[in-house]
Order: C-alpha cells, then structure tokens, then sequence
C-alpha cells in the first residue's frame, strides 16, 4: 500500500457499490456516459482502476485510462498522449484475443490494422510508428500526429483523435471506454487555437461517439466540475450520470486501517481504528496517514497533533497544499485568507453577518469572496452559514493563527 498512489484493485478495500455501478452502467445496452465525482483524495481513481481492471477481462472491451491532469501542457502533447493511450488499448486488447499474427509479424500486424481502420473513417493526419525494443515481444507504439507548421488551429486533430476510438470500436465491433481523470483540467486547453470552446468540442465527441463508445469523466473539483456538467448553460448538461464518492463508512475505515497497519507489519487495532475514524472520518488518505505514522504505545491524538503541527507533518503538508493550490485558482488575495481563518475557529460556521462583524467589513464587499471561496471547494454553504468544508484543513488554520 502507497500513501498518495491509487489503490491497486487487489488492495482496494470496499467501494463495491461505486464499482458495480461503475460496471453495470458500463455493460447496459442503454449508452450511457459516468461523471464520478468526489473531493481529492477520497479514492476516485482506485475505484476507478479497479472497475477497469474488471471491464477490460471482457474480450470486447477496451478501457482507455487518462489522467488529464498529467498530461495538461500544451495540446499536441496533450493529444499525443492521448492517442497513444488509445492506440495502446486497442492493441493490448487485439493481441490479447489473438487478433495478432505471431511473434515476429505482430508489430507490423498492427499497424496495418490500425491504418485500416483510420482509413475507413477518413481520419486523415494521424499514423502510428513503433519502436523495436529488446526482443520481438518488446516494442513502443508511438503515434505521429501531423500538426500544421505555424499557426496550428488544433480543433480538427482534437476531433480526430477521440475519433479514433469510434473507428476502432466500429471495425472490430469492441466497445472502447474512455476514462478521463481529473478532466475539469481540460478547460486550460480554451487558451490554444481552435480550441476556445473546448467543453462544445468535447460535446460534439460526445454526441458523434456512435453505440460502441462511453465517456466516463473524473474530478475532484467539485464544484467546477458540476458547474462544467450540470449547469443547464454548458454544453455537456444532460450527457451523463453522476456518480458521488463520499467518505467510507466506519466498518471499511476500520478494515483499510488495519491492512495499513499489517501492510506495516503490525498487529491489526481495532480500537485504534476506530479512535482513527472518530478523528479524521472515512477519508482514506487522512485514515492511512494516521496509520502510517502510528505505533503501539503511541496515543493516537497525539500523532494527529503532531501531523498537523510539525513543519514535516504529512497532514500539515497537505492542509498548506490544499490552500495554496486552490486560493490561487481564487480572485481575492489576502482577504480570502482572513475569512478561512474566521470559519476555522467555529464549528457551527459564519453567516454574513456574522463574519461583516468579524472582518470589520460591509456584507457587500464579502460576498463575492464568498462565491469566490465556494468555487474553490474550501467552504461549503449550509443554510445561512459557511464553513470550512474539510476538517483536517480546518484544524490546521487553528493551529496556523
Ligand atoms: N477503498 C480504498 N482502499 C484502499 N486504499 C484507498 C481506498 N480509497 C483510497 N485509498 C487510498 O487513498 C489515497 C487516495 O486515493 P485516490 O484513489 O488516489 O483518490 P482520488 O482519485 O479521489 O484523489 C491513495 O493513497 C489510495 O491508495
Ligand atoms: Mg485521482
């Protein structure tokens, strides 16, 4: 087990719900497309790989996983990477099933296979190339996008690309899932040419998919990515599903503790786990950084203390992480930090009023901070009031002031 690292589907502890609907939606003859939405760190992309992991065993289907946040540079390597994580699947999957010739032909196979293919949907720019590796069985596949010299308008290879996976899906009739992680990232591609209105670019991949492909997206920006999906403005409203990740509930935070400690070669705890839970809740990276650090005879309060406290402290780490990472996407400056240092000291949270009188300042002025600090995920509004959303993230602010 790895702090920080999805889960390998043989560690993943629980979260059979989220994969079976995962898996279910996936099979159905309707078509439908996922949004799996969650806060950092719940373990999104672990039930993702693990509902991957099963959907791919099925000899006609190819899962595509994609971390777009990895790969946000600029577009063409963007796309690059992409199609390559595409091309990769489908040939994994044809080899798999003995669609390729044998040994020594295979590469060549391929390629031809895949030209074919790209052929009959009139993709044009796009080809392949593979590198020969230590022994026959040993290659790249490395796809050669032919953009323009100068002046790139990048909408048709962005179009071409998804489109490969229709024209694999149609020619071998396979069903391609396409697994976008972390996707609200994709709006920093609005800044190239061509791709200004990448979120109706991406609408139209999504409506011109034919039956064989489904899209799921990922993310943990909440707020930003429902916002992208379910705001009737934008252009993906109504395209998909959304399925919510929350915290795991005390049964399965005790049973990833455990196998945290065991992992560690330590006797399981139940009693620990639970103190454990009752500190941090069900969110897996607060719960296997508290087992990481524990050790018998430790008080556990005290290793969380000292977690948010000293300067190596992982949780404090990730609390100046969480903060500095997203009062930057934030227009506001230090006032935003004032008002996170307000909501941190209660527990029942501000209203307007309540934090005019604390910052001194006209409700006016703050509530666009507010809308702002929402945006973010860092607060959440509960009836008239806000508050700090994450618990760990608020301990650390008390400590900080
Ligand atoms: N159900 C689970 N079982 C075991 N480990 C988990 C589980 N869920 C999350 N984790 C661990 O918690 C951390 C965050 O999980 P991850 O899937 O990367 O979250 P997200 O994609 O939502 O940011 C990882 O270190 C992962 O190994
Ligand atoms: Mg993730």
């Amino acid at each position: 087990m790895q702090i920080g690292k999805p889960a390998s589907p043989e560690e993943l502890v629980d979260r059979e719900d989220e994969v079976k609907s995962i898996v279910t939606k996936m099979k159905s003859k309707i078509n439908y497309n996922i949004a799996v939405v969650g806060y950092r760190r719940i373990g999104k992309s672990s039930i993702l790989k693990k509902a991957a992991d099963i959907l791919s065993k099925d000899d006609k289907t190819v899962v595509v996983y994609f971390d777009v946040q990895k790969f946000m540079g600029d577009p063409k390597s963007f796309l690059i990477n992409l199609q390559s994580a595409i091309f990769n699947a489908y040939v994994k999957k044809l080899d798999k099933i003995g669609k390729l010739k044998a040994k020594a032909g295979k590469s060549f196979d391929f390629i031809g296979k895949i030209a074919e293919a790209l052929s009959s949907k009139k993709i044009k720019g796009i080809g392949i190339e593979f590198m020969p590796g230590m022994s026959a069985e040993e290659f790249s596949i490395i796809p050669k996008i032919e953009f323009e010299d100068k002046d790139i308008n990048y909408m048709p290879m962005f179009l071409a690309v998804f489109k490969t996976a229709n024209a694999f899906a149609e020619k071998d009739n396979m069903k391609f899932i396409i697994i976008l992680d972390e996707f609200q990232e994709i709006i920093n591609l609005h800044r190239h040419k061509g791709l200004k209105n990448i979120l109706e670019l991406f609408r139209s991949i999504i409506q011109e998919r034919g039956n064989n492909v489904s899209y799921i997206v990922c993310g943990s920006h909440v707020h930003l990515l429902r916002s992208i999906l379910s705001n009737g403005k934008s252009a993906l409203f109504q395209h998909f599903t959304e399925l919510c990740v929350g915290e795991m509930n005390v049964k399965n935070s005790i049973i990833l503790f455990n196998e945290y400690l065991t992992a560690k070669g330590l006797k399981t705890d139940d009693k620990i786990a639970t103190e454990a839970y009752n500190l941090v809740g069900g969110q897996p990276y607060y719960l296997m950084a508290l087992a990481e650090s524990w050790e018998p005879g430790k008080k556990l309060s005290d290793v969380f203390g000292n977690l948010l406290s000293s300067s190596v402290g992982s949780l404090r780490l990730y609390a100046q992480y969480v903060l500095a990472e997203d009062i930057a996407t934030a227009q506001g400056g230090p006032t935003l930090k004032s008002i996170l240092e307000k909501l941190a000291v209660t527990d029942k949270g501000l209203s307007y009023s309540g934090l005019s009188k604390e910052l001194r300042l006209p409700t006016s002025s703050i509530v666009p901070y507010m809308n702002e600090l929402v945006k973010t995920d860092l607060i959440v509004k509960e009836g008239t009031v806000y508050k700090i959303r994450d618990n760990i993230v608020k301990q650390y602010l008390r400590l900080a002031n």
